[in-house]
């Protein structure tokens, strides 16, 4: 099977504080989309990128990589999981229903080959798919709305999701597709797999894939790709 990417990037990033969308801020000499999609135009073992932006989008395409013949636009959504269901689509026609997609988010910029190289080792051969995760490491409460802690979690077993979230093409689209129908809230392609009754596989990732939420993440990316001459 070949390898192709989806990179969502219609969010507004709300939480960033900022008027231009977090994809598109500065970050170590170039955007952060732009890095986020180096990284995964530097393995050669993936096809084709889709890149999920929105209609409204005033950025695209000056914030784009050099190597820009393997990128290809799709429509952006209201949700997360809209955009990648968008992208999906457009890879229905290009690739085998059994072809492995990629799903990373454009506000991570930190990905690296390791990453990727281990998420395909690892799901080699897989019927599904899984993900790039962390086991938690802090202690876990659970709070009421006013920061009143009601109980500590018990962090056994506890991972975060991270992407690239790596799946079969036409299962993934199919489940994500019907979740979405369903009204299931979907934050990832790996809730929409479990949803449609499939069990995912956990890859551990590296902790600098961050994924930029606020301000401060920015300079933790920016130490991270300096770091590895980005
Ligand atoms: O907002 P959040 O950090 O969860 O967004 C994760 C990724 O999903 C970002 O890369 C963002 O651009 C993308 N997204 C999208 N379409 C939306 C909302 C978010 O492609 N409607």
């Amino acid at each position: 099977p070949n390898y192709w990417a989806v990179v969502p990037a219609a969010g507004v990033g709300k939480r960033m504080g900022t008027n231009i969308p977090k994809q598109y801020l500065p970050l170590a000499g170039k955007t952060v989309i732009e890095h986020t999609l180096d990284s995964l135009l530097q393995h050669p073992r993936i096809q084709a990128i889709v890149v999920a932006v929105s209609s409204e989008d005033r950025w695209w395409p000056e914030c784009l990589p050099q190597d820009k013949e393997r990128i290809i636009r799709a429509p952006g959504g209201a949700e997360r999981c809209h955009s990648v269901s968008n992208g999906l689509e457009c890879l229905l026609s290009l690739a085998a229903p059994e072809d492995w997609v990629l799903v990373h988010d454009a506000a991570r910029p930190c990905l690296r080959r390791e990453d990727i190289d281990r998420l395909m080792e690892t799901l080699h051969g897989h019927p599904i798919g899984g993900l790039l995760a962390l086991p938690i490491s802090d202690t876990v409460k659970r709070a009421n709305a006013e920061g009143v802690v009601l109980e500590t979690v018990n962090r056994e077993g506890l991972w975060r999701a991270m992407t690239p979230q790596m799946f079969r093409l036409e299962k993934l689209y199919r489940a994500l597709r019907e979740a979405i129908a369903a009204g299931v809230q979907v934050t990832d392609e790996a809730s929409a797999m479990e949803w449609a009754g499939f069990s995912p596989h956990l890859v551990e990732g590296y902790p600098d894939n961050i994924k930029i939420t606020h301000p401060q993440d920015l300079m933790q990316a920016e130490d991270f790709l300096k770091r590895q001459g980005r």
